[in-house]
């Protein structure tokens, strides 16, 4: 037999030989529960054997057990011993080392992913909806950061599912990191397949911006929620355009990663409203960060104050600790009037922890977790269907309910309620409540090509990102169209409305040329010195960058919405245009095999590389999706990409439809 090669030798990039010092955990921080796995034997061989690939031989007997007990006790190998002691914040860029500043960027943008205020679950390296993870685990975390410290400006790092393979040569305008998350081969495509995968340390949940290291707190889906509680107020409850939400009810559940933006999202546009969270953890941490005004621990108390604010007019977000379905009860039970309803528990993995039964402490869903899965799955099913049943009562009585983009609708149907769908028997005609995209956000704003844009100052300070929602505020036309007056007031008010959490970031729905126009600015800011270097992004949930059926294609409805084609697109365009990071997941907020979503960031150094590359990947990040809608014959979205021929005919070109007669067609039928 052939001698084993000496990986050690062969290699001039790993993580330490010495193993750090076993790291405390901090009281009060938030722990992921047990996650499923059911491996067999040898799977469990596997799972040891391929995390013990990051470790010198040495260590291996010792650490062998180590993750042993982890994948035991948590359903997966995380290697504890291996996250840096303390709390991880997105620090200055000067404080990291790197030999190139987009090396140096993306450091700062993955520890601010894993803060202890912004993460969910910080030790498990899950930053959002439950599941979402930056990389599997912290061995892979390590050597990410070794790196990114060496990466240069002639080199890609490769990353699988949280797996750094490698760095690679490339060329000054090739993305610096190119990263891949969950992307199974379609027969393995599930929820059983994923989590033997993820459980092996094959898989790895990005969600959307936690594994495409872009996440900027609950700020990132905030002005989202706003657009569609806004609007949804407009359409379905006639508040003028200039109106706001004021003395009108809004309820939900939620106040975790993204569902936590909720509150804060209903107070800026006027209204009181009351979430439900099972979790006392998390409704301290979004009451002390100013994200909900008042907590009750009654229904009684917490009808109280919504009313006596909704009587004086007063924008009031409470946070009542309990859960969702016994608040809907005692809504009905004492006729209370709700106008807009959705809700925001992680039910694109109820089974897995995203879920808390009703009659179910949050303490005793998470023991649950680890012990009898079937009886747990058995209560999830059963208020699912209560939950369902109570919204169809409120909706009786004229409340506009809403699914907001979290699997409601599809978990509903999954716990054997049919009458949520609208053909009475399954999904495949949709459900008969809407997603906030097919009624709202798509036709009002994805088809225009709006969504949300966002940028991190990267040196940290206050004052640049001052400085940048001014600029940017001073780009945006706001008699243009109401959409841009909203976005206008949106950034004038943004420092008003305190929507930091972690690192100096910030969120702006903006259109394909007003993103660009944004971007060019404050790439010249950073040229003239004005500002430090800047990092660009947006959420996966938009226009163009995500796949997903039940949400953010939902109002495609050419029958292309069961296709992917458009989110690798936009990937792989951004790649060719040279965005500095991109990135491509499966599953998103909705789970595993419902959706591809794809990301980007892009780090502003003031040069003139850069306004090249961003004349010409913003425009092609957002016009893949409108070009996709108006071949869907989505009206605003053909009225964009018309406007986009007329405007880029020197150098780009749409396909439109020509649209038929639907009595030619019916004609035509045999
Ligand atoms: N619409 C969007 O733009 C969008 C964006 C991101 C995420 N999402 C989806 O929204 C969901 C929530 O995301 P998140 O990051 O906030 O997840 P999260 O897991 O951090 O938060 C969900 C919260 O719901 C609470 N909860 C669960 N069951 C409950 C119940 N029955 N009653 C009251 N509270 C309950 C949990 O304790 C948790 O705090 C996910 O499914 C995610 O995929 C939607």
């Amino acid at each position: 037999m052939s001698k084993p090669l000496d990986a050690y030798s062969a290699m001039k990039i790993t993580i330490d030989y010495d193993l750090p010092e076993y790291p405390d955990f901090k009281e009060g921080v938030r722990r992921a529960p047990y996650r499923e796995s059911r491996l067999s034997a040898s799977d469990k061989e596997l799972a040891i054997s391929n995390a013990l690939r990051y470790i010198h031989p040495d260590h291996h007997r010792q650490m062998a057990k180590e993750f042993a007990e982890e994948l035991q006790t948590r359903g997966r190998i995380y290697g504890y011993r291996f996250r840096p002691p303390g709390d991880l914040h997105g620090r200055p860029i000067d404080e990291y080392n790197g030999s190139c500043v987009e090396g140096r960027a993306i450091q700062v943008m993955i520890d601010n992913n894993l803060d202890f205020d912004v993460a969910l679950y910080p030790y498990e390296l899950v930053t959002y909806g439950e599941t979402g993870q930056v990389c599997q685990n912290w061995m892979q975390y390590r050597l990410i950061k070794k790196y990114l410290e060496r990466l240069t400006d002639e080199q890609t790092l490769v990353m699988m599912s949280g797996h750094p393979l490698g760095l690679f040569r490339s060329h000054s305008l090739s993305p610096r990191v190119i990263t891949t998350n969950a992307l199974m081969v379609g027969m393995f495509d599930s929820n059983d397949g994923f989590n033997r995968a993820a459980a092996i340390g094959v898989a790895n949940y990005g969600q959307m911006t936690a594994g495409g290291w872009m996440y900027i707190g609950p700020q990132g889906i905030v002005h989202g929620t706003f657009n569609t509680l806004l609007n949804a107020g407009r359409i379905k409850l006639g508040i003028h355009e200039d109106g706001n939400l004021a003395g009108k009810l809004f309820v939900s559940a939620g106040l975790g990663g993204m569902s936590g933006a909720q509150g804060k999202a209903a107070e800026i546009a006027g209204a009181a409203a009351i979430i439900a969270e099972v979790d006392s953890s998390r409704i301290k941490t979004r009451y002390e960060q100013g994200w909900v005004s008042g907590v009750a621990e009654t229904c009684e108390e917490a009808v109280a104050m919504a009313q006596e604010k909704q009587a004086s007019m007063t924008p009031f977000a409470i946070a009542y600790h309990g859960n969702i379905v016994d608040l809907l009860e005692y809504l009905y039970e004492h006729d209370v009037r709700v106008d807009l309803m959705s809700d925001q528990t992680s039910c694109h993995v109820p089974y897995d922890g995203g879920y808390c039964p009703q009659g179910v402490s949050f303490e005793e869903r998470t023991r649950m977790l680890s012990g009898d899965k079937d009886a747990f799955r058995a209560l999830v099913d059963k208020s699912l269907r209560r939950h369902f049943e109570l919204i169809v009562k409120l909706h009786g009585r004229g409340t506009y309910f809403f699914d907001y983009g979290n699997s409601f609708l599809k978990a509903v149907c999954d716990a054997g309620e049919p009458g949520i769908c609208k053909n009475g028997e399954n999904d495949l005609d949709g459900f008969i409540f809407p997603s906030y995209v097919e009624d709202i956000l798509g036709p009002q704003l994805f088809d225009f090509g709006y969504g949300p844009f966002r940028w991190c100052c990267l040196s940290g300070k206050p004052e640049d990102l001052d400085k940048t929602d001014e600029a940017a505020m001073n780009c945006i036309e706001p008699g243009r169209r109401y959409q841009d007056r909203d976005n206008w007031i949106w950034v004038r008010d943004a420092k008003k409305n305190k929507l930091v959490v972690g690192t100096q970031c910030r969120i702006l729905y903006q259109d394909a040329l007003g993103r660009m126009n944004i971007a060019l600015k404050f790439n010249e800011m950073v040229r003239k010195g004005e500002i430090g270097p800047v990092m660009l992004g947006r959420d996966h949930h938009d226009t163009g960058g995500t796949d997903s059926p039940f949400r953010e294609t939902s109002n495609i409805k050419d029958g292309s919405n069961i296709m992917a084609d458009m989110a690798v697109q936009c990937f792989a365009g951004n790649a060719a245009r040279g965005m500095s990071l991109v990135a491509l997941h499966n599953g998103g907020g909705v789970g595993v095999s419902k959706a591809v979503n794809g990301g980007f960031g892009m780090v502003l150094d003031g040069s003139e590389r850069v306004d090249g590359i961003l004349r010409m990947a913003i425009p092609w990040d957002v016009m893949v999706g409108v070009a996709r809608r108006s071949w869907a014959r989505n009206e605003n979205a053909l009225e964009t990409a018309a406007e986009y021929n007329k405007l880029f005919c020197e150098s780009d070109h749409i396909t439109l439809p020509y649209i038929a007669d639907e009595n030619v067609v019916k004609d035509a039928i045999i």
